[in-house]
C-alpha cells in the first residue's frame, strides 16, 4: 500500500504521514524546503525500517513542478492507493484591503495544487478502479469568518473542486473524501497567543483520516468536519 502526501513535512500532512507510516505504508512526500524532505526520509527510514518514502521537493503553485513530481511518482509506483492533497497556504487578511495578489497566490496553492496533481495521479487509480482521494479543505471551505478574505474564497473553490470529484468518480471506484478542519495547532498558528489545548492537535485531523480510509468498499466518508471542542476562533 503507498500515500502521496502534498505538504508532507509539517503540521497536518506529517501528521497523516506518520498514521500511515505506523501500518507499512511506503509515502511519496513534497514541500519546498529539500532539507525538511531529506531530514523526514532519514528520521522515518529509522522510524519505519520496512516503508519506502520517496520525495521531491516541489512548489505546488506552479503547475509543471506539481507535474514532475506526479511523474516521478509514477516512475517508481505502478499503483496508488491514497493522495491527500494537503499542501496550503494561510494568509489572513480581508478582501476589501489585503494586497493585490493575496487571492491569485493562495488560489494557486490551494486549489490549483490539487487539481493538477489529481488530474496526473487519478489516471493511475483509474486502472484499478481502486484508490481514495482526501482533499484538505478547512471550515473556511462553507463558512465566512473574520479575516479568511482570498484563503476562504480558494477553500471554498477546493471544496466545491472535491464534491466534482465524489460526483466524477462515485461509479469508477474511487472515494474522494473532503475534510474541513477548524484550528489546528502548526505553523499557521505560530506566536498566537492561546493555551495549546484550545486548538486541535494535527493528530486529531490524522486518525479521522484514517478512519475514513478504513471503511469498506461499498462505504464513503463524504465529509469530515472537525472542530476545537470550544468551537471555532
Ligand atoms: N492548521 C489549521 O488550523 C488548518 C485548518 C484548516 C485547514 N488547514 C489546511 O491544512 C493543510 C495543512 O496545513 P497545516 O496547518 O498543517 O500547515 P503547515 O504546518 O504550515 O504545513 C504545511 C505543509 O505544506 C507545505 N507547503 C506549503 N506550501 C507549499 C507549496 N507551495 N508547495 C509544496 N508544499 C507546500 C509545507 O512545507 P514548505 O513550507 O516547506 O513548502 C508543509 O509541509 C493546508 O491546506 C491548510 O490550509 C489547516
Amino acid at each position: 500500500m503507498n500515500i502521496v502526501i502534498s505538504g508532507g513535512t509539517k503540521g497536518i500532512g506529517l501528521a497523516i504521514a506518520h498514521t500511515f507510516a505506523k501500518a507499512g505504508f511506503d509515502l511519496a512526500i513534497c514541500s519546498r524546503n529539500a532539507e525538511d524532505l531529506a531530514n523526514m526520509q532519514t528520521e522515518f527510514k529509522s522510524q519505519y525500517p520496512d516503508i519506502e518514502v520517496i520525495i521531491k521537493q516541489t512548489d505546488m503553485s506552479k503547475k509543471a513542478e506539481v507535474l514532475d513530481f506526479a511523474d516521478f511518482i509514477k516512475s517508481k509506483w505502478e499503483t496508488l492507493d491514497v493522495l491527500v492533497n494537503n499542501a496550503g497556504v494561510f494568509l489572513p487578511g480581508e478582501i476589501h484591503k489585503e494586497e493585490d495578489g493575496v487571492l491569485e497566490s493562495q488560489i494557486e496553492t490551494n486549489l490549483y495544487s490539487a487539481y493538477y496533481l489529481s488530474r496526473a495521479l487519478l489516471p493511475v487509480m483509474l486502472a484499478r478502479k481502486k484508490g481514495h482521494v482526501f482533499n484538505m479543505c478547512s471550515i473556511a471551505s462553507f463558512m465566512a469568518y473574520p479575516n479568511g478574505g482570498s484563503y476562504s474564497i480558494s477553500k471554498f473553490a477546493l471544496l466545491g473542486f472535491s464534491k466534482v470529484l465524489r460526483a466524477e468518480m462515485q461509479d469508477k471506484g474511487i472515494k474522494v473524501t473532503s475534510i474541513m478542519p477548524g484550528a489546528t495547532w502548526s505553523n499557521s498558528w505560530a506566536g498566537v497567543d492561546l493555551p495549546e489545548d484550545r486548538l486541535m492537535q494535527a493528530n486529531d485531523i490524522a486518525v479521522s483520516v484514517w478512519a475514513a480510509w478504513n471503511t469498506s468498499p461499498s462505504a464513503v466518508v463524504e465529509d469530515i468536519i472537525l472542530r476545537p471542542q470550544l468551537g471555532d476562533l
